[in-house]
């Protein structure tokens, strides 16, 4: 089952194709610099990107993949969440080819994909063609268990931590998702990308926080652990953000109106802790909420999903838990499988391929807020 799949959600043009678990290829194309002056994602210019760039994308995924549209079995596409005028694009790419190639189509919620992206196999390239176990064919390909995965890691709970969100998800099983907590406000990718702007560094700041909170040291700058005295796994990012711009001011103030580069490192290091200690003490009410009240489906395992989750200092802290709690943890293949990409579509795709779970393609419309499960 070769699946075609596209995603449009926000300022990366998205392509990739995919068989049960396993990546044949996954392609993307973002200009930062359109957006980096103005600090964030501008609607306009991202979809003017996309449509540029869509038929490019989707042409190098079909190439590195080796498969022609004959081989092909459906195709699928990002519905939502996302921005608006970027997800029309790629639906109405997707329809296109659905009509043109006679090929059905296929819904999928962004955050679905980045919940089951732990699940993408990478296979290796060998003389220039993927090497696809107990398999000739791509369209005969087993849906097969990833290697990693010999045990099953459901029911688990999920850790979304992107850009655009912060949610812990129970998912009993693939397709049934409740939301256990999730941001007030900002999440915590935009609080990184906003402390970063402040900070003078690169955009999207979250990795450039990262990179120089290694030379930062502890102890100096004390940043308020926000909601520490609510009972609940919702977590609010916008406190450490003003946070952040007081510390900066006054820094500046005394400073002549700059920053030197050990003082950036040392709020770096310092917001990225209490921005770190947060999550994970709102995770441990979610993974009590969920030992609480799922006696029966005792939790298997942490996955961790979103661009946030390339955080090797995260990383580090939610293996910790995992140990803590006797629940294995498990992270995308690669960095490039936790940030957005259309591989992650696929996958998620592949389910609702084999359910027969089909969208109408004469009515299908985006969702920027398509929710991915029960909030309880
Ligand atoms: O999942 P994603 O690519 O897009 C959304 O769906 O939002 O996540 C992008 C977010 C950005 O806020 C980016 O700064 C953040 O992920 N990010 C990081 C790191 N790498 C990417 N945040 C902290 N540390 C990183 N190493
Ligand atoms: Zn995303």
């Amino acid at each position: 089952m070769a699946l075609l799949a596209i995603d449009t959600s926000f300022d990366d043009t998205a392509a990739a194709v995919t068989n049960g678990y396993i990546v044949l290829s996954s392609v993307f194309s973002s200009d930062l610099a359109l957006h980096e002056e103005w600090g964030g994602v501008v609607p306009n210019l991202a979809r003017e990107y996309h449509k540029k760039n869509i038929d490019r994308i989707i042409a190098l995924a079909m190439k590195r993949a080796h498969l022609t549209w004959n081989e092909i079995d459906a195709i699928a596409v990002t519905r939502g969440p996302g921005l608006a005028v970027s997800l029309e694009v790629g639906l109405a790419k997707a329809t296109e080819l659905s009509n043109l190639h006679k090929k059905p189509l296929i819904a999928v919620n962004h955050m679905e994909g980045h919940l089951l992206s732990f699940l993408c196999q990478v296979k290796k390239r060998k003389n220039n063609k993927y090497s696809i176990p107990n398999s000739q064919q791509h369209t005969t390909v087993p849906f097969l268990k990833p290697e990693a995965l010999s045990l099953d890691p459901f029911p688990l709970l999920s850790i979304l931590i992107s850009g655009g969100h912060t949610q812990f998800v129970y998912a009993r099983e693939i397709g049934a998702y409740e939301i256990i907590g999730e941001t007030q406000d900002d999440a915590i990718g935009e609080c990184f990308d906003k402390v970063g702007r402040m900070l003078g560094l690169g955009f999207p700041g979250g990795k450039f926080v990262e990179q120089i909170a290694k030379e930062g040291t502890l102890g100096g700058i004390q940043f308020p652990v926000p909601m520490r005295h609510v009972k609940s796994a919702d977590t609010s990012y916008s406190g450490l953000k003003t946070a952040a711009m007081k510390i900066v001011n006054v820094q500046k103030e005394a400073n002549e109106g700059t920053l030197s580069r050990q003082q950036i490192a040392d709020i770096a290091c310092a917001f990225q802790d209490a921005a770190l200690k947060h999550l994970i003490e709102k995770l441990e009410f979610a993974i009590q909420f969920v030992k609480k009240n799922n006696e029966a489906n005792k939790l298997q395992s942490l996955a961790v999903g979103g661009g946030v989750a390339a955080n090797l200092q995260i990383r580090k802290r939610l293996r910790h838990v995992g140990k803590k709690h006797g629940v294995r943890v498990y992270f995308p293949y690669n960095k490039k499988l936790c940030t957005d990409n259309a591989a992650m579509i696929g996958i998620a795709a592949a389910h609702k391929f084999r359910n027969n779970d089909f969208a109408d393609s004469t009515q299908i419309d985006r969702l920027p807020n398509f929710p991915l499960g029960k909030l309880l």
